[in-house]
């Protein structure tokens, strides 16, 4: 795995967020974001609920936001944001003439798990006998 062509730049004007393919395997879903200091690749789902960030993204400046719960990343310094409490996971990008490259080495992917699961010794502990239902 290695670079690969994912679109010319012309096809994700400044200021937007596109959805494209990585032609690596069976393919690989990627967010091509276009912000104030270049473009960003990065799995195209939200890391706090799945939510898809070509629909529930926002790009101002370098700051994408997920309207959902509004979390925020900074594309420039990847820092947190607002509400954010994860990091964004990137590719390595670069304009080769007109195209973007993006370098995939393996689908990039956030493990929903560890903060969905719910503890079920907490669950039905005690602590909620006395529930009213
Ligand atoms: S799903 Fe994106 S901030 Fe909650």
């Amino acid at each position: 795995m290695s670079w690969t062509k994912v679109c010319t730049i012309d096809e994700v004007p400044q200021g937007s967020i596109k959805r494209m393919w990585a032609r690596v395997n069976a393919g690989v879903p990627l967010l091509i974001v276009h912000h104030s200091s270049g473009f960003t690749a990065l799995p195209p789902i939200c890391p706090h609920l799945e939510e898809p960030l070509e629909e529930s993204g926002t790009i101002i400046g370098c700051k994408l936001t997920c309207t959902k719960h509004l979390w925020s990343w900074d594309l420039d310094t990847m820092e947190l944001q607002d509400e954010a409490e994860l990091p964004l996971k990137t590719y390595e990008t670069k304009v080769d003439g007109d195209t973007l490259m993006v370098f995939v080495a393996e689908e990039l992917e956030y493990n929903f798990d560890e903060e969905g699961d719910i503890d079920e010794d907490e669950f039905f502990s005690d602590e909620h006998e006395d529930d009213e239902w």
